[in-house]
């Protein structure tokens, strides 16, 4: 026992007894404060096995988030390649999306994409995934801004970069002398104070968005935090234009409101600037084969649980991803954040709902998911049939008068449909977070996907009409394999009708692998 921590062990089991009685009513916020420790641990550390001496229990309880083998019905922790529901674990499984290729068509998104693990392999699945460029002259091809969720070293490299870091390579930080893949990943550093452990955030989108929304985080309640520290990840952002601001840098964009409506509206605004100086709409990429300009959604779970019964009621996502456990006669908070799906007693949502059992409590999460990933899969479909739609048109040499206008109506919709549906799709929960936005927001993106078809059928008097109707498998086939290696074969290019839109990269040997530079030429500077 550290005597440090003496002190303040009796306050703490009085909080954690008075915040589980709480919790066990339909309203959980509480005003009591997270336990305050004082500790030796420096406060600029951001290597794990630093806290292991003063905190054994909650240290081992974050070392199962290396737990990777269990799956749910819908989630689980195997990295399995999201589009593929063709082979089976741990390369595919039967709830992927199988279009998810041609969506991205044209952004780095189209090349991997895996179902999320945990916390442990952040940084390992970093330095793996295809997303961040390993070929050629072995510049990333994207942001820092991408390390910006994988490691509080973010917090080292802000201090000495400053704004500039953002736009930086990031492949200048990925060998082993600049992060130690485990021991730097996701931990302790991320959410507390390393000489307090009082609840922090070291995110600078979020502390930017408290500050642009007047809150203080000292003035935030313990409930809030609870979730709040969840959200400097778990959210919506987008790297920021040029025009307005550090170049890359993370924002949020819930200046009008967390729902897709209030991002659709936000995204209208906050692109690049004109001759004049207006501001116009922000784009991540435009879509190889329809031209549009679209946005990629990256899991927002605060901005969808936060309305939800949940949300609403004031449980928090620690409540239900970092359970009470007792340890030795402790009772700590099991930081183990992974599907409560995983644990066939449900403990996690039996501490409130105690009147219940676990199979009735499944149910209802998997009632609540099926009906999701069904629509999920319809709105994906009609999605893939807009841009269809719109690469029909754009062909077409039937025009109506009004042809441009409607076109760029057309592709509007495309963006909106799309957004809709990734709001879903990469929300981590399959609709239990909040089932009727999750719902809602399917519905809305098939409306906007289908006005996108209506739209190009009409600017080409409906020539492009009978070239759509049917079975989407047939008019547009999945995309199941492409990847930078691929993209630098043509006769890969070919082999797609979809794939023809793409230019090939030059031949380019692979100069990363994990953390090691397989080329003996120097590292980018
Ligand atoms: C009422 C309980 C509850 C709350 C509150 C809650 N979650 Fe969840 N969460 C779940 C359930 C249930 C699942 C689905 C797990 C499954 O299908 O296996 C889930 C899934 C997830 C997943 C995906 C897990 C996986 O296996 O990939 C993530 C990530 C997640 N939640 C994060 C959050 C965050 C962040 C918050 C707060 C903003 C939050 N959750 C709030 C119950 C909850
Ligand atoms: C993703 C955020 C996050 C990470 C990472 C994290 N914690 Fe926590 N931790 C929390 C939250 C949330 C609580 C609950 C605080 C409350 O209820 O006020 C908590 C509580 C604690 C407590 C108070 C006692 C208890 O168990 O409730 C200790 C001690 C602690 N964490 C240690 C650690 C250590 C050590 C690590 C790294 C191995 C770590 N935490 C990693 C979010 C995190
Ligand atoms: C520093 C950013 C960050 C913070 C803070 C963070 N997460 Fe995560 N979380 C991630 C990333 C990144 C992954 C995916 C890692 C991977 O797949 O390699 C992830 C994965 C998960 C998963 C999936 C685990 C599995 O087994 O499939 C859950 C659940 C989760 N986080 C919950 C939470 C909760 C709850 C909190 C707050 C207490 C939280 N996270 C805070 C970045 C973060
Ligand atoms: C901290 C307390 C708490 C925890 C933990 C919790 N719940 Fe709830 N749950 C509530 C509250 C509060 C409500 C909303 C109103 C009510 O029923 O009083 C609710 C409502 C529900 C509902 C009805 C609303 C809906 O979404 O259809 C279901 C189902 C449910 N919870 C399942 C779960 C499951 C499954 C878990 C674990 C993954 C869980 N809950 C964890 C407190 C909790």
């Amino acid at each position: 026992m550290n005597n440090k921590r003496l002190l303040t062990l009796a306050a703490t089991a009085a909080t954690l007894l008075g915040a589980a009685v709480l919790s066990a009513c339909s309203d959980v916020k509480t005003e009591l404060k997270t336990p305050v420790y004082k500790t030796s641990i420096k406060e600029d550390e951001t290597r794990m096995s630093a806290f292991k001496k003063d905190f054994p229990e909650q240290y081992a309880s974050y070392m199962k988030n290396s737990e990777s083998e269990v799956m749910t019905v819908y989630k689980g922790s195997v990295a399995y390649r999201k589009n593929d529901n063709v082979n089976p674990l741990p390369e595919g499984y039967k709830y992927a999306q199988p279009y998810l290729k041609n969506l991205w068509l044209g952004y780095p998104f189209s090349f991997e994409y895996n179902e999320a693990r945990g916390h442990y392999y952040a940084v390992e699945d970093f330095v793996n995934i295809d997303r961040i460029n390993r070929y050629g002259d072995g510049k990333g091809q994207l942001p820092t801004t991408c390390w910006n969720c994988k490691t509080p070293k973010m917090m080292t490299w802000h201090k000495e970069y400053g704004d500039k870091l953002w736009s930086m390579d990031p492949n200048l930080f990925r060998s082993k002398d600049k992060i130690d893949m485990i021991d730097e990943s996701i931990n302790c550093a991320n959410c507390h104070n390393p000489t307090t452990m009082e609840l922090r955030l070291y995110s600078e989108p979020l502390k930017d968005w408290l500050k642009r929304t007047g809150q203080d985080w000292d003035k935030i309640s313990r409930n809030d935090k609870r979730s709040l520290v969840c959200a400097q990840c778990h959210v919506e952002y987008y790297f920021q234009h040029k025009d307005n601001g550090p170049a890359a840098k993370p924002v949020f964009p819930w200046d009008d409101g967390m729902n897709p409506e209030d991002m659709y509206k936000y995204y209208m605004t906050h692109g690049p600037k004109d001759a004049l100086g207006k501001t116009g709409p922000f784009v991540d990429w435009v879509h190889a084969v329809s031209k549009a300009p679209m946005i990629k959604m990256q899991h927002p779970e605060y901005e969808t649980f936060i309305d939800g019964p949940h949300g609403a009621a004031g449980v928090s996502c620690a409540d239900c991803h970092m359970q009470y456990q007792r340890t030795d006669g402790k009772k700590i908070s099991s930081h183990w954040m992974t599907a409560p799906l995983k644990d066939p007693e449900m403990r996690a949502c039996r501490q409130c709902h105690a009147d219940k059992t676990a199979d009735f409590l499944k149910e209802r999460v998997l009632y609540t998911q099926k009906k999701t990933f069904d629509q999920l899969l319809k709105a994906q479909e009609v999605s893939v049939k807009a841009h269809e739609a719109v690469r029909l048109a754009s062909e077409a040499s039937s025009r109506t008068e009004n042809y441009d206008v409607l076109l760029a109506q057309a592709r509007e919709m495309v963006r909106k449909g799309q957004l809709f549906w990734d709001y879903v799709s990469a929300e981590n929960s399959v609709g239990f977070h909040n089932p009727a936005k999750a719902l809602d927001t399917l519905m809305k993106s098939m409306e906007a996907s289908q006005a996108a078809i209506d739209l190009a059928s009409q600017a080409t008097n409906y020539t492009i009409s009978a070239a759509l109707a049917g079975d989407v498998e047939k008019i547009v086939p999945p995309i199941p394999k492409h990847s930078r290696q691929l993209m630098q074969s043509p006769e890969h290019l070919q082999s797609h009708p979809w794939l023809k839109y793409l230019k090939p990269l030059p031949a380019a040997p692979q100069v990363w692998d994990g953390q090691t530079r397989l080329t003996s030429e120097a590292a980018p500077k």
